[in-house]
């Protein structure tokens, strides 16, 4: 089948290159045009396990290619996929701003019969807008030409996306249009293993199937948040708690896990989205404001916690003390910083006069775009260098290399011998044993 896909972010960079995998002929289309000539040359411009690989192979086949050209584009495609940002507006909104536009492009440049799909997280509601904006574009144009417009929303994560891609484990395909929907199936029927993946419904729960998602997923998090800091408070240790209840199957052994805080370009902005449409429905979000509440306050634990080690008077504070930060992405396998906790760490640290030698494996480009060039900031190249001259090591990114350090040799480098694990990675008795001091999340012992 012919696919056009307008946007080459994560989502729309991905979902072209898996469809092109499986035969597909694709076209992606993106107004950047250095980034267009970049593709079109095998660089990627994001960091994702498998992907370079795979975009080289399609492109080389011929099966995937690369535009600045809409026009080029709409006239290629039976299938036009919508994969553009939707950032957060200054209230919390998703800004449809570039999704109206690809619909109105796509409008003034039709010329025959087209399924048009949302692949992008867009608010209920979003098709019904797209669908009049294409109208009113054909209209304007004089033009009668069918089109369906369908949401499919996707479920990749970053780090695992080609994966989550080419084996996902539902499809969601929401139309009115048993038509449409025929022509969804066959197009993903390359991914439905040993049974059929596809889930099909009217448009507006596919929309909000997507929210639903990503909101119940950031509400395990924050809740295992709010019991570390219980754990913290009456001498529990949350992992323990954690393996004491994943085992249920109800509650399941995913998302549970507590940390620094959720960050990334989904479920801040996805939670706050849905927050945004239930208040402006009139029904108050309730949980959804807690569960954005939680996780902002969690943002800031680690530097609660290097407070407590440092003001406790035994130290002189944290001015003029040097941190070594293991991890800047919000997750690891990914050089992607969007509401990543180490931007408030960092932040904070700052603020109370300190210096950071940082070290991530993928990120510090990323780093040095965001932050620029500042006295307090050394970007380091390997875990050891971000190691030298430093009091105290804070884990934000749970990269597997930063698993099993030798911790005598993290006692020999770090002035004032203490780890702060914004993830627990380490065991805080072998961390103790080495003659460390040891803060994780909510091990309150
Ligand atoms: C998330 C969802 O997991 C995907 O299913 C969804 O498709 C995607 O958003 C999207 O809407 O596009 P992603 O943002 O890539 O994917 O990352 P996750 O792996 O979900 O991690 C999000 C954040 O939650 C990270 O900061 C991670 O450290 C944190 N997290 C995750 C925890 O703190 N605890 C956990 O137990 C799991």
């Amino acid at each position: 089948m012919r696919v056009a896909i307008f946007g080459t972010g994560y989502v729309g960079l991905v979902t072209g290159t898996c469809l092109a995998e499986v035969g597909h002929d694709v076209v992606c289309i993106d107004v950047d045009q250095a980034k267009i000539d970049g593709l079109n040359a095998g660089v990627i411009p994001i960091y994702e396990p498998g992907l370079e690989t795979m975009v080289r192979a399609n492109h080389a086949a011929g099966r995937l290619s690369f535009t600045t050209d809409a026009a080029a584009g709409v006239g290629r495609g039976d299938v036009i996929f919508i994969a553009v940002g939707t950032p957060p507006d200054e209230d919390g909104s998703a800004d449809l701003r570039y999704v109206l536009q690809v619909a109105r492009t796509i409008g003034e440049r039709l010329h025959r019969p087209a399924i048009i799909v949302d692949k992008s997280t867009v608010p209920v509601g979003t098709a019904d807008r797209v669908r009049a904006e294409i109208a009113t574009a054909l209209d304007a144009r004089g033009a009668d030409i069918a089109f369906d417009v369908v949401s499919n929303p996707e479920f990749l994560k970053e780090g695992a996306a080609v994966e989550d891609c080419m084996r996902p484990d539902r499809i969601v395909i929401g139309s009115d249009s048993p038509g449409a929907i025929g022509t969804l199936r066959r197009l993903y029927a390359p991914f439905n293993r040993n049974h059929d993946r596809i889930v099909t419904m009217d448009v507006r729960s596919a929309e909000l199937t997507k929210y639903a998602a990503n909101a119940m997923l950031a509400t395990k998090i924050s809740f295992m948040n709010e019991i570390a800091n219980i754990a913290e408070r009456v001498g529990a240790d949350v992992e323990m708690v954690r393996k004491g209840i994943g085992s249920d199957p109800r509650i399941g052994w995913h998302f549970i896990y507590p940390g620094a805080g959720y960050g990334g370009s989904c479920f801040p902005k996805d939670v706050q989205a849905l927050a945004r449409t239930s208040a402006q429905l009139g029904h108050e979000p309730m949980l959804l404001s807690a569960v954005e509440s939680v996780n902002e306050r969690q943002k800031g634990h680690l530097f609660e916690l290097v407070q407590r080690h440092f003001d406790k008077g035994e130290d002189e504070g944290i001015r003029g003390r040097t941190f070594a930060v293991w991890g800047l992405a919000f997750k690891p396998n990914t050089d992607d910083m969007r509401e990543a906790s180490s931007r408030k760490l960092l932040a904070q640290l700052w603020q109370a006069g300190a210096k950071v030698r940082a070290y991530d494996p993928e990120a510090t480009d990323e780093a040095r775009r965001i932050f620029g060039e500042r006295d307090d900031l050394v970007l380091c190249d390997s875990e050891q260098a971000a190691l030298e001259g430093a009091d105290a090591l804070v884990v934000v990114t749970e990269w597997k290399q930063f698993r099993s350090p030798d911790f005598r040799q993290l006692k020999a480098a770090l002035g004032a011998g203490v780890v702060f694990d914004g993830r627990n990675v380490y065991d805080p008795r072998e961390v103790e044993d080495a003659g460390l001091a040891y803060y994780g999340i909510g091990r309150g012992r």
